[in-house]
């Protein structure tokens, strides 16, 4: 059981490094959070204009994730799964930034790179697929995460497929004002500032 937490509270802390937060704080740009949408994510850094921060966000995000799950994997599956949930709420409700942290899009691909990496495929491919036809990068999320317990399920990984749909419930919630601005026609699309 103390094992178990471990696993959960090493995820969390690795995933609760708010890349975004840091990477344009180091290129003097301020707090991201007054940016945009006010999100910490790589898609909001892209407003600042910075294509290369916006990558390393991208980048950085999707490796804590990766990083927890593959070091938890180590001493099992089950620890690999709990460190991949607690990655994902570590960048949902960072301690460090009085728990409001990003909509784990990036960390949510990273966690399943390592977890299967033919279920982060077909999320990357879906989510291409959206972006290039909507522009919204939302959407694209929303779309992208919630066919991956249906992956999961297809892959013979029922428990894995139950795990996720916990961690695409809490994506969607995070993403509840992009969606009341989809359905308005006011979101903003990929790339444009504001
Ligand atoms: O990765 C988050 C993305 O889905 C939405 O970000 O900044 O447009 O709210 P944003």
């Amino acid at each position: 059981m103390l094992y178990m937490l471990g696993a959960l509270a090493f995820g969390y802390l690795l995933g609760s490094i708010p890349f975004g937060v840091i990477f344009t704080r180091m290129a003097g740009l301020g707090d991201i959070r007054q940016v945009g949408s006010g999100n910490i994510g790589a898609t909001n850094v892209l407003r600042t204009g910075r294509k290369g921060l916006a990558a390393a966000t991208l980048i950085g995000d999707a490796l804590k994730g990766t990083a927890a799950v593959l070091i938890a994997a180590r001493w099992g599956d089950q620890f690999a799964t709990l460190a991949a949930l607690g990655a994902f709420l570590g960048h949902l409700y960072p301690v460090w930034l009085r728990f409001k942290g990003g909509k784990g899009v990036a960390t949510f691909i990273g966690v399943l790179i390592g977890l299967n990496w033919m279920v982060a495929l077909i999320f990357a491919a879906i989510w291409l697929g959206v972006a290039f036809a909507s522009r919204y990068s939302s959407l694209s999320a929303l779309v992208a995460s919630a066919t991956t317990p249906i992956a999961f399920w297809l892959l013979g990984q029922p428990a894995m497929a139950a795990m996720t749909i916990m961690l695409v419930a809490l994506l969607w919630w995070k993403h509840s004002a992009n969606i009341s601005r989809l359905l308005d026609g006011t979101e903003g699309k990929i790339g444009q500032k504001g």
